[in-house]
């Protein structure tokens, strides 16, 4: 049955039925148009019609009418980096912080990430898979359609696989998109006693290719940085990855500058995350990366604003990203270490207040170039005919501004996925 909202107070769209679009870089990020009085059509999960009232069908017989008055339709949010399967949240260490001790004393005192993964370990799928159903609820009340999710808190193989098929069943549950990626990489086990090149060796020739034979994986990821992982892990894993046809998005520069974004490039990362920490040689390189002519996808970056808020670590450099005409995504994260937080909203507010973007560059961040670090930008991520209907609708509110305005307030009324 086909559902039509009219009389939306507005409804933010690109240019009209642009098909091609890829990505938002530099200015344009900002270049939405926004109708006045409009109404959208949406049938069998897709979009069909949207316009101005004024060109609204007049048909009403086997057709859902909802009234939209007062209220705005927006491309509903995608999240392209989250890690969340985890089995207990990290309060006690955000007390530890609080009272204190830093995120990384609490990591070398074997909390972090190695903390969540002992919890893993004694956690079975179910229970797992209960409380990840729980997280994508409330991500979906927040206006999340689509999200990649991470594997990571896992370590070894029994584990990492444990997550990835909690990940699989959940696809398989909810109405959300959902991509999974293995990020067996993020942390050393301690079993491993400082050596990174053997762990990286067990991920190579035993966890992956089970793991991508098992239709487990569309990504893989590794958190590149000091103490963790290093650009030559980044080169022998995905040494392995391509043989496997599965895509490189990497944790790159979010403590420190050890040459993790170069790696990620050169590696055909379809995004490299976190970024908070550049060089002005990262800077070039990035920027040379989107002036290439190669036709491989682009790495586009993916700021996490929730992860600067809550460690009190820089704001990846957004502003300057777009002002050097790049494109920008951003994601939350969402973990129980760095993000506890799968609010969109929340992100779209920091982007604007933290990192300089205008509203409407901070929507093309959570939807546009969001679907683009996904390479889902053909589907969803704007709002086209033929696309999937995956939208928000507002509650009654001034203007598209009010949204990242009001920060920490859910000004959604209800997120159609697929047109339901
Ligand atoms: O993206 N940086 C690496 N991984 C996560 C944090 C993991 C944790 O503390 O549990 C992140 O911020
Ligand atoms: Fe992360």
């Amino acid at each position: 049955m086909r559902t039509r909202i009219e009389n939306l107070k507005g409804l933010a769209t690109l240019r009209k039925n642009d098909q091609n679009c890829d990505f938002l870089a530099g200015n344009s990020m900002d270049d939405w148009t926004m109708i006045d009085d409009a109404f959208i059509e949406m049938d069998s999960g897709l979009i069909h019609d949207f316009g101005d009232m004024n060109a609204c069908p007049q048909e009403t017989s086997n057709i859902k009418i909802i009234d939209g008055t007062g209220r705005f339709i927006l491309p509903a949010f995608i999240d392209s980096h989250t890690h969340l399967v985890y089995a207990h949240d990290r309060s006690e260490e955000f007390n530890m912080r609080m009272h204190g001790l830093s995120y990384k004393e609490i990591a070398a005192s074997g909390g972090g990430i190695l903390n969540s993964s002992k919890q893993i370990m004694s956690s079975n799928e179910d229970q797992l898979l209960d409380s990840l159903l729980d997280r994508l609820e409330k991500s979906r009340n927040t206006g999340t359609a689509a999200l990649e999710i991470k594997s990571g808190y896992g370590l070894t193989a029994d584990s990492e696989r444990k997550i990835l098929r909690v990940i699989k069943r959940a696809k398989a549950q909810v109405s959300q998109k959902i991509w999974s990626t293995f990020l067996g990489a993020h942390a050393l086990p301690l079993s491993y006693n400082g050596n990174h090149d053997a762990y990286i060796e067990e991920i190579c020739s035993n966890m992956l290719p089970q793991f991508a034979d098992e239709g487990l994986i569309d990504f893989i990821d590794i958190f590149c940085e000091t103490n963790y992982f290093s650009p030559r892990h980044i080169d022998i894993l995905c040494n392995t990855a391509c043989k496997f046809n599965v895509p490189l998005k990497a944790h790159v520069n979010q403590f420190s500058s050890i040459g993790g974004l170069q790696a990620a490039i050169k590696n055909k990362a379809w995004s490299v995350d976190h970024l908070e920490f550049m060089t002005k040689q990262d800077h070039q390189d990035l920027q040379k990366a989107f002036q290439s002519n190669l036709s491989y996808r682009k790495p586009i970056p993916v700021a996490l604003p929730g992860c600067s808020l809550f460690l009190d670590i820089p704001y990846t450099p957004g502003r300057q990203i777009i002002d050097s005409d790049l494109p920008l995504a951003i994601a939350s994260d969402c973990n129980p270490g760095s993000a506890p937080s799968s609010n969109l909203g929340l992100c779209w507010s920091l982007a604007c207040h933290k990192m300089k973007l205008t509203p409407k560059e901070g929507l093309a961040a959570i939807t546009t170039n969001a679907a683009y670090a996904l390479g889902a930008e053909k589907k969803m991520g704007h709002i086209s005919n033929g696309i999937e209907a995956n939208l928000i609708l507002t509650k009654p509110i001034s203007n598209l501004a009010f949204m990242p305005y009001s920060f920490g307030e859910n000004n959604i009324e209800h997120t159609f996925i697929a047109g339901k």
